[in-house]
């Protein structure tokens, strides 16, 4: 009887579930006086006087994390919006979405990124199949042991898998935070830097709503070496994000990512042998 009892506890999925308003998980991290908050709707003001960044109160181990973001609306050139997860520290990890702008009616760009141990350069640049300055749009993170996958509205556009038995590091021992803001980058973010930020259009506006995060949460009062056996699956404490049909894409996602890649690719950084005559070895091993 005990038995069975430990056999249904066992298949109970946990992991703290948060769906909330801005600030039950979030802080603003910058300028204050270029928040707008009403409730329900977050909106960043950028100006020539300063951006904005908001970031989560708490750090968080595996899961998913899901924003949806209204970007500037008409000329956005030269700012460049964004939302990622950040470890600390010289040797930390990240996973970016960033929103670089453009003057009106030409397309945004959005440039994902993963840093593994304090090392980047792992650019991606796409366009999207929708106009995202016009209505709110879903953008997603998904972690686990086995893969990160950058989701918008629930489509997979990028897929960073586990390649430790190839001897490619993954990240899977920081807790990371959520951070979110919107700056000026007119150095290089629009056609390479060549369209500069007209400041007579300020404010920039981005809006945000439906934060939320399902994750493992780490409070900083436990100790880094007990975080990882904290967030992992043993036992009777099965995490959602563990289950196995969560280790690689379904079949569905596969073909959406292939989509994505053939129509709204425009850069890879495992393409550029210019930049790395050397392949990198997460790129030789790709499945896609
Ligand atoms: C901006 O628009 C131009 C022209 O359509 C395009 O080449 C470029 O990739 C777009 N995005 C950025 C961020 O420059
Ligand atoms: C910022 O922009 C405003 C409006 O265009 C202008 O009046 C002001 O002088 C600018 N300030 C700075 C520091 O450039
Ligand atoms: C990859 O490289 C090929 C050949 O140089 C090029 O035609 C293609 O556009 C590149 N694709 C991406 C997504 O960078």
């Amino acid at each position: 009887m005990s038995g069975l009892v430990g056999l249904l506890v066992g298949l109970v999925l946990v992991g703290s579930v948060s769906s909330a308003k801005f600030d039950e998980l979030f802080q603003p991290g910058w300028a204050l006086d270029h928040f707008i908050y009403d409730g329900e709707l977050l909106s960043l003001k950028l100006d020539n006087y300063s951006g904005a960044g908001f970031q989560s109160k708490s750090k968080y181990m595996f899961g998913k994390v899901t924003v949806q973001i209204k970007l500037v609306e008409g000329d956005s050139a030269g700012t460049v919006t964004a939302f990622y997860m950040s470890s600390d520290g010289p040797n930390h990890n990240e996973f970016d979405f960033e929103f670089l702008g453009n003057t009106t009616g030409e397309p945004y760009l959005v440039q994902t990124n993963v840093y593994v141990n304090g090392v980047g350069n792992r650019e991606q640049r796409l366009n999207l199949w929708f106009d995202p300055t016009k209505d709110f749009h879903s953008y997603s993170i998904l972690w686990n042991q086995h893969q990160v996958v950058f989701l918008v509205d629930e489509t997979p556009i990028r897929l960073h898998t586990n390649m430790e038995n190839k001897g490619v590091p993954f990240p899977k021992d920081q807790p990371m935070g959520v951070y979110s803001s919107i700056w000026n980058a007119d150095d290089w973010a629009t056609q390479g830097g060549r369209v500069k930020t007209d400041w007579s259009h300020a404010p920039f506006i981005a809006s945000y709503k439906g934060f939320e995060i399902n994750g493992c949460e780490c409070p900083v009062s436990v100790a880094a070496a007990d975080v990882a056996k904290r967030c992992s699956s043993s036992g009777e404490k099965r995490y959602w994000w563990d289950e196995p049909t969560l280790a690689e894409l379904n079949l569905h996602q596969s073909h959406q990512l292939l989509w994505v890649k053939a129509n709204h690719m425009i850069y890879d950084y495992c393409n550029d042998s210019a930049r790395f005559p050397v392949t990198p070895v997460e790129c030789l091993h790709h499945r896609h």
